[in-house]
């Protein structure tokens, strides 16, 4: 059995998963309303709370796998990208849990994580696959050809898909999380009423003009732009029309870059996680992409989109693990490290 934690952003998340896969328990306490107010997820106030709620969580997440500490055989836990203050607190509970019964900790990435969590039972994925990871903190596509490792087939040069939904929902006067506002609205808004930019970068950071890259700044900032022409009354009326279109822009976007992947990779497999994969536009759109090309489609409930400590476990089942007490220095990172990702 495997206990993971994670804490890498405003959730508060512990799970109990068999070595095969299953999830035992997925618990995850979301902050969501305590930063509302905010419009954002404030740093300090994550952590603080990630304090307060790791020991229940944790407990929740055993009682409900029906397990005891003593059959939990190893600990994993999110090591980084995140908040830093967020991570420290996953990181020091996980080591304390680990030193204190003496078990093998293995510390995980948290998109290593997003890239595998379809690889959870009951319909687990198997390699070769490609994966697209759309959240509010990152937007990438990935190559897995071997669970351990994953490479980048292009990623985000600014905003993360999410986070242009979210903005985008903050200048419509939507509020926050933005996303599930926006595809609300679309459904009465036409798509075709106003004309977003699609930006598709050519080249990455050195990466070659072979990367799959996006760009979601020009965007926000064009819906920004269209706002202001508009002025208010005309936004009140056209809201809806505004929200379908932008949302369209994203869409379009994605799934450009995700047909691309497909054709380049040659892979007969594609999995979508992370917070946006529950918009239904970009759902139905994967549907009909990969049917199209007698590709399987794999969208994991959303539970396993967004973010959780199951596909924590899901990524330590493929990595080694710490023998008790090499992990006691091991530090939380706030970047991405480049040494767990393989570079495409
Ligand atoms: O994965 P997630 O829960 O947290 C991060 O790790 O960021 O993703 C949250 C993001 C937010 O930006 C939210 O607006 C977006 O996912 N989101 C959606 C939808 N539901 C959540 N975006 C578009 N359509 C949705 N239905
Ligand atoms: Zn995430």
């Amino acid at each position: 059995m495997i206990l993971a934690l994670e804490t890498s952003c405003d959730d508060t998340c512990a799970a109990v998963v068999a070595p095969g896969g299953e999830i035992r328990s997925n618990v995850v306490a979301s902050q969501g309303l305590l930063h509302e107010r905010y419009g954002g997820v404030v740093p300090e106030i994550a952590s603080r709370r990630h304090l307060e709620l790791i020991d229940a969580v944790t407990s929740d997440a055993l009682e409900r796998a029906g397990v005891t500490l003593d059959e939990v055989e190893r600990v994993a836990v999110t090591r980084g990208p995140g908040l830093i203050g967020a991570l420290l607190v996953g990181v020091s509970s996980a080591k304390a849990l680990a030193a204190a019964r003496g078990l093998p900790l293995t510390p995980v990435d948290h998109l290593h994580g997003h890239v595998v969590a379809s690889t959870l039972e009951p319909e687990p994925v198997e390699p070769p696959y490609v994966c697209l990871v759309a959240s509010g903190g990152h937007t990438f596509l990935a190559r897995v050809d071997e669970p351990s490792t994953y490479a980048v087939l292009g990623q985000t040069l600014d905003d993360a898909a999410g986070e242009a939904f979210d903005k985008g929902a903050r200048l419509l006067g939507l509020g926050y999380p933005g996303g599930p506002a926006i595809d609300r609205l679309s459904a009465e808004g036409d798509a075709e009423a106003f004309a977003f930019p699609r930006s598709l970068p050519a080249r990455g950071d050195g990466g070659g003009a072979d990367r799959l890259d996006f760009s979601f700044s020009g965007l926000k900032t064009s819906l920004l732009y269209r706002v202001r022409e508009l002025g208010e009354r005309e936004v009140e009326r056209r809201r809806a029309d505004l929200a379908a279109s932008y949302q369209r822009a994203i869409v379009d976007a994605l799934s450009a870059r995700a047909e691309q992947a497909l054709e380049r990779e040659g892979v007969e497999r594609f999995a979508i996680g992370g917070g946006v994969a529950a918009n239904s536009e970009l759902r139905e759109r994967m549907r009909s992409l990969c049917a199209a090309r007698g590709v399987r489609l794999w969208t994991p409930e959303l539970a396993l989109c967004t973010d959780n400590a199951a596909m924590i476990a899901a990524a330590a089942r493929f990595l080694p693990a710490l023998p008790f007490p090499d992990y006691l220095a091991l530090d939380a990172t706030a970047r991405r490290e480049p040494e767990v990702t393989a570079a495409a």
